[in-house]
C-alpha cells in the first residue's frame, strides 16, 4: 500500500511543522493539516508569513514552496479525514487537571475525541498514526475505539491499522530535526502498515535511521528520551548549585564530564531550569505510570528530576533577591527572554513564568522583553495584564508602584534606571548588548544575573556592574 494523502490532526507546534517537512520532502503526497481551532488555520494561511502562528527558522521557506500545491491548512476535518489514507494524531495531551491522576496523567480526551471522528469518517483502509507524545498503551485505547464504532461509521467496510512515530524534533531548530533526524522511530503490528510508513520518511531519510519497534516500545521510547534529557538538566544543575556554594565552575565541570565520551557533551548547559511543553508532562506521566504499575521507587526516582527542576527556578528568585539587598520591592528589573528557550515563541512551561511571578510576588517592578513573544502571552502566562502606565516612566522616583509588568518593546529602554538585569532565555541578540553604554543608564548598584551564560563576565567587569552567573562560584 502506497500512501499519497496525509490527514494530520492538530496544526501546532509538532503537527505544522512536521507535515511541511513531509510535503516539501514528497512532492507526490497531498498533506492536509486541519485544527478545531480556525484562527490558528486562517494565521497558517496567512500571506504574510511573518504572521504563521509559530516561529521556527526555516518555516516560512518550506510554506511558501509547498503551501496551495501540496500542504493545505484547514478547519475541514471530516473531509481530510474521509479523503486520507493516513491520518496522524498531533493534538495536544496536557497533563490532568482533576480526577483520576490529576497532576500527573496524560489528559487523552483530545486524543480519544480524534480516535472517534476518524473512525466515525474514514473510508476504506487507513493507517492512524500516534504523533502526539503519549502513555505507554494509549495506542490500545486508539484501537479499541476504532474497533468498538463500527456501528456508528459511515463507511462500515473501513479498516484501520494504528501506528506509533514520535516526534523527537526540538523547537528552535524543529525543521533541522525534522531534515535530518537523528532517528525515525515507527512502532506498531503491522508490517504493511510499517513499510507504508516507512516508504514516506525514505524520501529523506537513510533506511538504517529509520527503527521499527513494537507499539509499546515506540511510546515508552518517546518518554524515556524525554525523560533522560530532562534528568540530564536536573542534574547539571543541581550541581551547579554545588559549583556556586564551593567555588566551582559548573561550565568547568560540564567540559570536564562531556569529554568523557560515555557522558557526552550535549545538554549539559546549566540553565534557569528545563521549560517546554514536553520534559515535565512525560516525566510526569512515567511516574504516573509506575505508581500505577506498583514500581514506586522508580516512579520517585523520576519525579525527583521535576522537583529538583522547580526548586532551582526558585532558587533563581530567591537569589536575585537576597542580592538587590533582601527586597526588590518597587525595584526595576529587567527581564530578557520570556521564551523557554531561543529561536521560539513558546512559553510553555517557560522559567521565566515561575521566576517573575516570584519577583512580581515580591514587589518588583519588570520591564519584560522578548524579540519573538508577545504582552499578551506573556499576560496570560503570568495571570496579569501589564500596567502600560509605565511605559512613561523613567524616573526611579515615579515609580509608585509594587508587583507590576510592562513589556518592553525596545530593549534599551528596559536599562533606564534599572536595579537589575536578568538573563533567562540565550537569545542572540543578548550577547550583543554594549554593557558599558547601558551600565550608564542603570541604577548604580546595579546588578547583573545571568542565568544562560552568554554574557562576557569581562564586559560586566569594565562596565563596574555587579555579575551573578549560574553555576559560577568565583563569581559570587
Ligand atoms: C505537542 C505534541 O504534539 C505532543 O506530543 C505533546 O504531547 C504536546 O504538545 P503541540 O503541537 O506542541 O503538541 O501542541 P499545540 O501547539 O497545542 O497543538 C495542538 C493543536 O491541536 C492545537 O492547535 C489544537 O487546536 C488542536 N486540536 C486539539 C484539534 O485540532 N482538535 C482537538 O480535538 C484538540
Ligand atoms: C524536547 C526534546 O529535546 C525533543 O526531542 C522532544 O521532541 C520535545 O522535547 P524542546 O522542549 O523543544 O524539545 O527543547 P529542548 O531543546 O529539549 O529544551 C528543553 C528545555 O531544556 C529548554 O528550557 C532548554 O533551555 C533547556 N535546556 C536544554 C537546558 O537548560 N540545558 C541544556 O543543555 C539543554
Amino acid at each position: 500500500m502506497e500512501i499519497k494523502n496525509i490527514c494530520c490532526i492538530g496544526a501546532g507546534y509538532v503537527g505544522g511543522p512536521t507535515m511541511s517537512v513531509i510535503a516539501d520532502r514528497c512532492p507526490d503526497i497531498y498533506v492536509n493539516v486541519v485544527d478545531k481551532n480556525e484562527e490558528r488555520i486562517n494565521l497558517w494561511n496567512d500571506k504574510n508569513l511573518e504572521n504563521l502562528p509559530i516561529y521556527e527558522p526555516g518555516l516560512d521557506k518550506i510554506i511558501s514552496r509547498c503551501r496551495g500545491k501540496n500542504l493545505f491548512f484547514s478547519t475541514d476535518i471530516i473531509k481530510n479525514i474521509s479523503e486520507a489514507d493516513a491520518i496522524f494524531i498531533s493534538v495536544n495531551t496536557p497533563t490532568k487537571k482533576r480526577g483520576l491522576g490529576a497532576g500527573q496523567a496524560s489528559d487523552l480526551k483530545w486524543v480519544e475525541a480524534c480516535a472517534r471522528e476518524v473512525a466515525k469518517y474514514a473510508k476504506g483502509y487507513t493507517i492512524v498514526i500516534e504523533k502526539s507524545t503519549l502513555p505507554v498503551k494509549t495506542a490500545e485505547v486508539i484501537k479499541t475505539i476504532l474497533e468498538a464504532s463500527k456501528s456508528e461509521t459511515e463507511d462500515t467496510k473501513s479498516t484501520f491499522d494504528v501506528l506509533s512515530n514520535p516526534e523527537f524534533l526540538a523547537e528552535g531548530s524543529a525543521i533541522k530535526d525534522l531534515e535530518e533526524p537523528d532517528r525515525v522511530l515507527i512502532g506498531g503490528e503491522n508490517k504493511n502498515a510499517i513499510y507504508a510508513l516507512t516508504n514516506v520518511y525514505k524520501k529523506w531519510v537513510p533506511e538504517e535511521k529509520i527503527l521499527h519497534t513494537n507499539i509499546w516500545s515506540s511510546e515508552l521510547a518517546k518518554l524515556t528520551a524525554n525523560a533522560f534529557l530532562a534528568q540530564r538538566i536536573s542534574s547539571i544543575n543541581s550541581i551547579g548549585a554545588i559549583c556556586e556554594a564551593t567555588g566551582a565552575d559548573v561550565r568547568e565541570v560540564a567540559r570536564a564530564i562531556g569529554s568523557d565520551n560515555r557522558i557526552g557533551s550535549k545538554f549539559l548547559d546549566s540553565g534557569p531550569g528545563f521549560g517546554g511543553s514536553c520534559f515535565k508532562k512525560d516525566i510526569l506521566n512515567l511516574v504516573y505510570l509506575s505508581n500505577y504499575f506498583g514500581l514506586k521507587e522508580v516512579g520517585d526516582f523520576w519525579e525527583g528530576v521535576v522537583k529538583l527542576n522547580n526548586w532551582h527556578q526558585h532558587r533563581i528568585s530567591k537569589l536575585i533577591i537576597k542580592k538587590l539587598f533582601g527586597t526588590v520591592s518597587g525595584k526595576k528589573i529587567h527581564i530578557l527572554g520570556f521564551a523557554f528557550k531561543a529561536n521560539t515563541n513558546d512559553t510553555r512551561e517557560s522559567s521565566a513564568i515561575n521566576i517573575c511571578k516570584d519577583l512580581l510576588e515580591e514587589g518588583a517592578i519588570l520591564y519584560i522583553h522578548d524579540p519573538k513573544v508577545n504582552s499578551l502571552q506573556i499576560s496570560n502566562d503570568l495571570g496579569k495584564s501589564e500596567n502600560l502606565q509605565l511605559k512613561s516612566l523613567t524616573l526611579h522616583d515615579d515609580f509608585n508602584f509594587e508587583g507590576e509588568w510592562v513589556f518592553s518593546e525596545n530593549l534599551n529602554d528596559g536599562f533606564i534606571n534599572a536595579d537589575a538585569v536578568v538573563v533567562l532565555t540565550e537569545w542572540a541578540e543578548y550577547s550583543n548588548i554594549n554593557w558599558i553604554e547601558r551600565a550608564k543608564s542603570m541604577r548604580p548598584p546595579a546588578w547583573v544575573f545571568d542565568a544562560r551564560s552568554i554574557i562576557n563576565p569581562k564586559e560586566i567587569k569594565n562596565a563596574n556592574l555587579n555579575f551573578w552567573r549560574i553555576g559560577d562560584g568565583a563569581a559570587m
